[in-house]
């Protein structure tokens, strides 16, 4: 991981709801399909506790929290909890939140969660194989025995296939915003700088706003050795067809 990345969070955090079409719309949905995933997979068990290790500004922390779980949700961006805190509050949701990083999870999070949560490709800003290893070993320790893990990441092993240059623009707001992305792939194609684009017109103005950071192109089979290496069984990839999440999910267990 460089430093882009907790400059890209913190700096984009009073902007983070504006690259979803509806922001509380997806809070709702993605709580809805993350609560029924793991419910398939952690049966007649209540007070389920989770740990949203990569929270941002509570996408799932809080939409999860509607659904009952008692959540404790962490980020590395000090900025994007600070909303957090204050979306829950309006939110009617109870969260203890922190600040913490996934390489020293262990030392910055105390107990153990049934559940330990990381969505939305968070897991891939970590560039090298001792920063993703350290992470995965702190995912399972943070986890009690018996624990789930629950990883949402892009799909790498179709997009490293098409090295797309940009996302398609979205468009909200009757054309006045505009969202997407320019990527520059790296020349071994393994990683990529992320260029975040959101443009907004107000009274006529059209204003650009632009954040930068990088991701590594992380395959499944590389999370699939990085689980096994770490002590997860039971690992299962639920692609987007079937679960009805916009990215490939990956589920482990402890033992
Ligand atoms: C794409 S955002 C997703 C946020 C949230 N899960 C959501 O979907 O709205 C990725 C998040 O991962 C966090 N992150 C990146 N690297 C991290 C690390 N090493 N430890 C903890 N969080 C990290 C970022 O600060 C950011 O909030």
């Amino acid at each position: 991981m460089n430093d882009s990345v907790l400059h890209f969070y913190d700096e984009i955090a009073e902007d983070y709801h504006l690259i979803f079409h509806d922001w509380n719309e997806a809070i709702a949905r993605q709580g809805e399909i993350l609560n029924r995933l793991i419910k398939s997979k952690i049966t007649s068990q209540p007070n389920l506790t989770l740990l949203d290790c990569s929270c941002g500004i509570g996408t799932q922390a809080i939409g999860l929290a509607k659904h009952g779980y008692l959540v404790s949700a962490t980020d590395i961006s000090s900025a994007s909890v600070k909303r957090a805190e204050e979306e829950a509050i309006s939110h009617g949701v109870t969260i203890n939140f922190g600040v913490a990083d996934f390489r020293t999870l262990d030392k910055d999070v105390q107990g153990s969660f049934d559940i330990v949560l990381s969505a939305d490709n968070a897991i891939p800003h970590l560039l090298t194989d001792h920063d993703l290893h350290t992470a995965f070993a702190n995912f399972h320790t943070k986890l009690n025995q018996n624990g789930l893990l629950v990883a949402t990441i892009r799909d790498y092993d179709a997009l490293t296939m098409e090295k797309l240059p940009a996302t398609q623009p979205r468009i909200f707001d009757e054309g006045k915003r505009i969202v997407f992305q320019v990527w520059d792939w790296a020349e071994d194609g393994k990683t990529y700088t992320v260029n975040q684009f959101i443009l907004q017109e107000m009274n006529e103005q059209w204003t650009t706003k632009h954040y930068k950071t990088q991701y590594r192109a992380l395959l499944r089979e590389e999370i699939n050795q990085l689980l096994r290496e770490t002590g997860f069984t039971d690992i299962e990839w639920h692609l987007p067809e079937l679960s009805g999440y916009y990215q490939p999910i990956v589920t482990a267990r402890k033992y």
